[in-house]
């Protein structure tokens, strides 16, 4: 048998991504390129991803990343095996964007066509960059998503819990709006919590007094809207101090609850996979310094090993949904020109 050669697309969010992933017949897969075309810049004037300016900005860039994830890999259109594509879940107009363009090379070069969920792309991740194997549990933070997920194939998933409202990154990213701090919110608030004192305001932890793994981080966001406006309206005005003490209050409490409802997801998890203890994290959030830490020592209480992947590889890349889609093709499944288009398209 002869290696697999994919060409992953992905383009869901606000990232235009394509890579060529080689998969050996034995051995770990390799990514010959990774191609991510980020729209931070297009989108910064208006305080979030606008649907519409995003999905132009993909059908502009989607050819421009294939061609160049084709010649830094050094391998010719005729050299692939099969073309993956995320088909959802995302905002629609982007995704309607890379499955067109892979329709349209699969159809041109006569090949398969592998539709892949976002989701499962994060999902597994950790057997593309460390060979693990299944099942694992599966925290995925980013500033669209927020789930626990047992991982038990390329197509099997079990959700134990998730956000019943906002991702954390988004309330990252509303925090630091609310206190004047850059988009993506996340780093600018991580940047800021360094220099503050995450005592001096204390945030809900929300849903910690109910039972299971669901979490919620509207409420947090309330609660910081409330404290900044009681500071400004007793002195006037936000110091850089008072601002940097508002961030560490909320990472604080952002934190506290991930990793308490990740240990509850950790018991649940073991005690029906108690010969698999491993805990891995995906999504841009899982960037967080203090966040992560707080993970790696849930995981170390239970003996869990605990596994991130590269950041470039946390956040949205073409190089998952090609290992997803290689995982897919390998069990015999793929798709063909009726492949649809789907913003909601739950594991
Ligand atoms: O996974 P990702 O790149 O995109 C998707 O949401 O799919 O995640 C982006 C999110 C943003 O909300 C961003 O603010 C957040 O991840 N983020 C962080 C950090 N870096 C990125 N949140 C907290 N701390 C960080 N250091
Ligand atoms: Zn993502």
């Amino acid at each position: 048998t002869q290696p697999l050669i994919l060409l992953g697309l992905e383009s869901s969010c606000d990232d235009t991504a394509a890579a060529i992933l080689r998969i050996p017949t034995t051995g770990a897969a390799e990514i010959l390129s990774s191609v991510v075309f980020g729209q931070t810049a297009l989108h910064s004037d208006f305080g979030g991803v606008v649907p519409e300016i995003a999905a132009r900005a993909h059908t502009e860039k989607l050819d421009l990343c294939v061609r160049d994830a084709l010649a830094q890999s050094g391998v010719a259109l005729r050299d692939l095996d099969a073309v993956a594509v995320t088909a959802g879940p995302g905002l629609i107009g982007g995704v309607i964007a890379g499955v067109m363009c892979a329709k349209g090379i699969a159809a041109g070069a006569n090949l398969p066509l592998i539709g892949v969920n976002h989701l499962a792309g994060h999902a597994l991740t950790p057997r593309l960059t460390d060979q693990i194997a299944y099942p694992y549990l599966m925290l995925l933070v980013s500033g669209g998503h927020c789930q626990f997920l047992i991982v038990r194939g390329p197509d099997d998933f079990t959700r134990l819990g998730g956000t019943i409202d906002d991702a954390p990154g988004e309330a990252f990213d509303k925090t630091a709006r609310l206190l004047g701090l850059p988009q993506p919110g996340g780093p600018a608030v991580e940047h800021e919590a360094r220099k503050g004192d995450a005592k001096r305001f204390r945030f809900p932890r929300p849903l910690l007094d109910r039972p299971g793994c669901d979490l919620s981080f509207s409420g947090l966001k309330t609660a910081l809207l409330r404290a900044r406006d009681q500071v400004i309206a007793e002195k006037s005005g936000l110091t850089p101090q008072d601002r940097a003490d508002l961030c560490a209050g909320f990472q604080a409490a952002v934190s506290d609850v991930l990793a308490q409802k990740t240990a509850r997801a950790l018991v649940a998890y073991l005690a029906e996979n108690p010969a698999t203890p491993v805990l891995a994290v995906a999504g841009g959030v899982a960037a967080n310094a203090s966040i992560r830490a707080g993970l790696e020592r849930t995981a170390a209480e239970v003996s869990a090993r605990f596994i991130a992947p590269p950041l470039a590889l946390c956040t949205d890349n073409a190089a998952m949904i090609a290992y997803a889609g290689a995982e897919l093709f390998m069990t015999g499944h793929h798709d063909d020109m009726t492949l649809a288009a789907r913003p909601r398209w739950p594991l």
